[in-house]
């Protein structure tokens, strides 16, 4: 349980928060590539981190990310021209270019030499991964880009998509770091025989979980590292290496055999987020495991044409089939992504009260996942910068599961399941 005070500096991330300062020191996901496709293409509204941008590619393709609101008298620039080089306000022909000088003022004598005085707060952005990054903190703290390891893959070793979740970040976050809900939550009555998601998983194991072996939270220059080791039957034990990247990706589980998942959780305001869900591969995806994945409606939920919302959605109960929930699955609803959403939207409100809470031991790497942000954002208030982001090739690592002898010592299986973790060098695969 957290106080109230901890759970406000947890889990608000507008200017001037202590918490929203921290997130402001990292490059964080503003949108995904493909909503501004290609130079000159019509500008997008941006919310982030309770700021209101506007997103746009230049003439050259490089992408901006502005104000939401013109200096001029607080016109929308989403409404404006995106013409050479710059994003005009259709209230009076005010344009700016993406680094936000103002480039022409047409509407007064004085333009051609008050734009020099003029500008428009942008943001650093550049393309990587399929995501437009984007750093709002300050100019000279600007950190190096990042370097995930998951930029190096093509197209066809890398799926993406994004959802709108209407909660706090941190409560989507929390999902990733409790490992007793999947037992549940996830799981089908039959034993866990018939659901879709028992590759992922491997079964329903609860005891072994009850009873694992060993359970290690390590604070990293990225994050931290959770690595856990359970009795996996018939003589072997199974160890997972799982990551928390600062300040709200995950390195969640191993979803198939060679191919990762991340969440990025990212802050639209206090009461909602944009979920960026990643599945990546050192080798390319099968044509069957794409289909799956991306388009089966069961790890990546279907969404309403134009939104980023899933159609199964807090509107109409996430289309809860009582039947089912009677007959076949824990929950009735069907998308495992979906199965999380409705639990977490909702938690005690969007943005759930920690105060409220009776914590037990399998909440524990929740817990130290959000010691390690509040830590961070209280250490920054006080005027030491977070370490991270000025060694992007600090989070090129991955998670990591391996089965191994249970006559293995354990200290052995750890370290050997660790190094798995290390990012290999660049595949030579290249991605825009
Ligand atoms: S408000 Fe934008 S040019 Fe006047
Ligand atoms: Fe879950």
């Amino acid at each position: 349980m957290l106080t109230r005070e901890e759970n406000d500096l947890l889990t608000q991330t507008g200017p001037g928060t202590p918490m929203g300062d921290l997130f402001r020191r990292h490059w964080i996901p503003a949108l995904l590539a493909e909503e501004i496709p290609g130079a000159d293409c019509p500008p997008v509204r941006v919310k982030l981190l309770s700021e209101n941008l506007v997103a746009f590619r230049d003439t050259d393709g490089n992408p901006g990310l502005l104000d939401a609101y013109c200096p001029h008298r607080g016109a929308p620039l989403f409404f404006g021209r995106n013409e050479e080089s710059g994003l005009r306000c259709v209230y009076h022909g005010w344009k700016f270019d993406v680094n936000g000088e103002c480039v022409d003022l047409p509407n007064s004598p004085e333009g051609e030499t008050y734009k020099d005085k003029v500008n428009i707060k942008a943001y650093p952005a550049f393309d990587a991964g399929g995501i437009i990054w984007a750093y709002l903190g300050p100019k000279d703290k600007l950190p190096p880009k990042p370097t995930f390891e998951w930029f190096d893959m093509g197209d066809d070793r890398r799926y993406l998509r994004k959802y709108l979740l209407r909660c706090n970040y941190f409560q989507a976050i929390e999902g990733d770091y409790d490992p007793s809900h999947g037992f549940f939550l996830h799981s089908t009555l039959d034993g866990n025989n018939s659901n879709p998601g028992n590759r992922v998983r491997g079964g329903n194991r609860l005891n072994s979980f009850l009873n694992r072996k060993h359970v290690e939270i390590e604070d990293t220059e990225y994050g931290q590292r959770h690595t856990a080791v359970a009795a996996f039957g018939e003589g072997t034990n199974v160890v997972t290496v799982s990551q928390f990247f600062m300040p709200s990706f995950t390195g969640s589980g191993i979803s198939g055999p060679g191919v990762y998942s991340s969440n990025m959780r990212i802050p639209i305001d206090d009461e909602s987020n944009y979920h960026y869900r990643l599945r990546w591969s050192y080798e390319p995806f099968s044509a069957e495991q794409v289909q799956e994945d991306k388009y089966g409606g069961y790890t990546y939920p279907n969404q309403i044409p134009g939104t980023f919302l899933a159609v199964e959605n807090k509107d109409n109960d996430y289309l809860i089939d009582r039947v089912a929930q009677k007959n076949y699955s824990y929950t009735g609803i069907k998308a495992f992504p979906v199965q999380d959403l409705a639990l977490v939207e909702d938690q005690w409100g969007p943005r759930a009260d920690r105060s409220l809470e009776s914590l037990v031991t399998s909440d524990q790497n929740i817990i130290a996942v959000r010691k390690r942000l509040i830590d961070a954002a209280v250490a920054l208030m006080e005027g030491q910068e977070p370490s991270g982001p000025s060694n992007p090739d600090a989070y090129r690592v991955h998670t990591a599961r391996m089965t191994v002898p249970d006559t293995m010592p354990i200290p052995d299986a750890v370290e050997q399941v660790k190094k798995q973790t290390a990012g290999v060098v660049k595949t030579g695969v290249t991605s825009n």
